[in-house]
C-alpha cells in the first residue's frame, strides 16, 4: 500500500506542474449515530464521459492513536480489490458506483460501530492523483435507560438503579422533582461492551420521599443533549409490597371500591328522590304518614289532603321500594 501511495504521490507532484488533478471534500467532518448508515464523499474531475479502466479509488481509516491504517475499499483500475479489504469492514463498506460518471467516489458503511471512527483517506487515481481527508465521529446516546428499584432487605431503604449503554461515557446525576441533587451518595460504574460502547450503571440507595416523584439523567457534553428515566414513587409502592402480590391485588380493589361506593350511593339516591319528585322532607314523613309533632298542627287541611294524595300517587307508581 505504501508503494502505490509514494508512486501516486509522485504521480500527483509532476501532474501539479502541468494539468491540475484535485480531489475535493464537500464536507470535511461526519457525525453519525452508532448503528446508522454514513455516506462521506470526494469529488474528482471527470472530462466528459468516465474511462472506468483508468480509475483508481482508495479508501482508508485510521483511528486515533494508532499509527496503521486499515483498508476500507479499494478501486483499482475500474474493479474492486476485495481480498485486501480490512475485515472490520467486510459486507459494511461500498463505493456507489452509479455515482462515479459524476466525478463521485461516494463511500457508503452501514450500521456504523465505534472503532469506524477516526480519518478516512480517500485516494484517487484518474490521470493525475490526489488524496484528502475526512473525519468521522460516531457517538451513541444512551437513549434506551433501564431502570429497577428494590427494597434492601431488613431496612426502609430502597435500591434504584439506572443502567444504559452508550458512547462517549456519560456521567449520571440523580435528582427530585425539584431538581435536588441526589448523586452524593449513588455509586456509577461502567463496563465495555463487545460494540465498544460503555455499559453503564447508576446505583443509588436511599429513603426516599413516598410523595416525590426521582429521575436520573445520563450527561456528556458531547453528545447533544442529555436523557433521563423517570422513577415514579407508584413503583416504590409495588416494590414494597413485593412477595405479597396478593396484599396488592387486595388493596388496589379496595381502593378503587372504596373511591367509587359513596358516590355510586349519592348518585343512587339522586336519581330516587328525582324520581319521587318530593323533597326529603316529605319523604321522611310519607313512611309516617300519622306523624304527630308540634309544626304538624300548622298545616290546614288543604296542605294535608295534598300531602296524603302524593303519598299514595307514589306508593301506586311502585318506586317506593324500601
Ligand atoms: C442502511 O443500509 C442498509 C443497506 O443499504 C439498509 O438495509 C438499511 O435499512 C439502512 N439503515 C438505515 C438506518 O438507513
Ligand atoms: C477537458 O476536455 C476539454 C474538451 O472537451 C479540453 O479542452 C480540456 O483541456 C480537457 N481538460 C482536461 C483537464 O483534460
Ligand atoms: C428541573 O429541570 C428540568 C430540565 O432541566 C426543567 O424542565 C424543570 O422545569 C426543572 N424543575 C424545577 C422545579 O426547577
Ligand atoms: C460501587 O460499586 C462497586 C461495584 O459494585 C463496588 O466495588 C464499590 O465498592 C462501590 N463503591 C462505593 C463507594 O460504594
Ligand atoms: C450491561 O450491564 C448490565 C449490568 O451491569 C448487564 O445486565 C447487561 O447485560 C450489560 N449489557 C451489555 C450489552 O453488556
Ligand atoms: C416529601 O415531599 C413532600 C412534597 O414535595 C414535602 O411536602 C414533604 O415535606 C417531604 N417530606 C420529607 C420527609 O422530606
Ligand atoms: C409520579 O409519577 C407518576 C407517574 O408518572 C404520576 O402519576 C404521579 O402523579 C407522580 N407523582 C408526583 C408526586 O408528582
Amino acid at each position: 500500500m505504501l508503494q502505490i501511495l509514494t508512486m501516486l504521490l509522485l504521480e500527483t507532484q509532476l501532474s501539479m506542474v502541468s494539468a491540475l488533478f484535485t480531489v475535493e471534500v464537500p464536507q470535511q467532518l461526519y457525525i453519525v449515530e452508532h448503528g446508522s448508515n454514513v455516506t462521506m464523499e470526494c469529488r474528482f474531475p471527470v472530462n466528459g464521459s468516465l474511462n472506468l479502466g483508468l480509475l483508481t479509488v482508495v479508501w482508508e481509516q485510521k483511528r486515533q492513536g494508532q499509527s496503521k491504517s486499515k483498508e476500507v475499499y479499494t478501486l483499482r483500475n475500474g474493479k474492486a480489490s476485495l481480498p485486501s479489504q480490512h475485515h472490520d469492514y467486510v459486507g459494511r463498506a461500498a463505493l456507489l458506483h452509479s455515482e462515479l460518471k459524476l466525478g463521485r467516489a461516494i463511500l457508503q458503511i452501514t450500521s456504523v460501530k465505534i472503532t469506524d471512527a477516526g480519518s478516512y483517506l480517500c485516494l484517487i487515481d484518474y490521470q493525475g492523483a490526489d488524496y484528502k481527508y475526512i473525519t468521522l465521529e460516531v457517538k451513541a446516546s444512551y437513549k434506551r435507560i433501564n431502570t429497577q428499584v428494590m427494597r434492601k432487605p431488613g431496612e426502609d431503604k430502597f435500591v434504584f438503579i439506572c443502567q444504559s449503554e452508550g458512547f462517549p461515557l456519560a456521567e449520571v446525576f440523580w435528582q427530585n422533582e425539584k431538581n435536588f441533587s441526589l448523586s452524593g451518595s449513588a455509586n456509577t460504574t461502567y463496563t465495555l461492551t463487545a460494540d465498544g460502547l460503555y455499559n453503564v450503571t447508576s446505583i443509588l440507595t436511599f429513603k426516599p420521599n413516598l410523595s416525590e416523584n426521582y429521575s436520573c439523567v445520563f450527561w456528556n457534553k458531547e453528545l447533544n443533549g442529555q436523557t433521563s428515566a423517570h422513577i415514579s414513587t407508584l413503583a416504590l409502592i409495588s416494590t414494597q409490597y413485593n412477595g405479597q402480590k396478593s396484599l396488592v391485588l387486595f388493596i388496589v380493589p379496595t381502593c378503587v371500591m372504596v373511591a367509587v361506593l359513596p358516590s355510586a350511593l349519592i348518585i343512587f339516591q339522586k336519581r330516587k328522590s328525582f324520581e319521587n319528585g318530593q323533597p326529603k322532607e316529605d319523604r321522611k314523613r310519607k313512611h309516617n304518614p300519622n306523624l304527630k309533632d308540634e309544626n304538624r298542627d300548622d298545616f290546614n287541611a288543604q296542605t294535608e289532603a295534598l300531602y296524603l294524595s302524593t303519598v299514595t300517587a307514589s306508593r301506586d307508581s311502585g318506586s317506593v321500594g324500601l
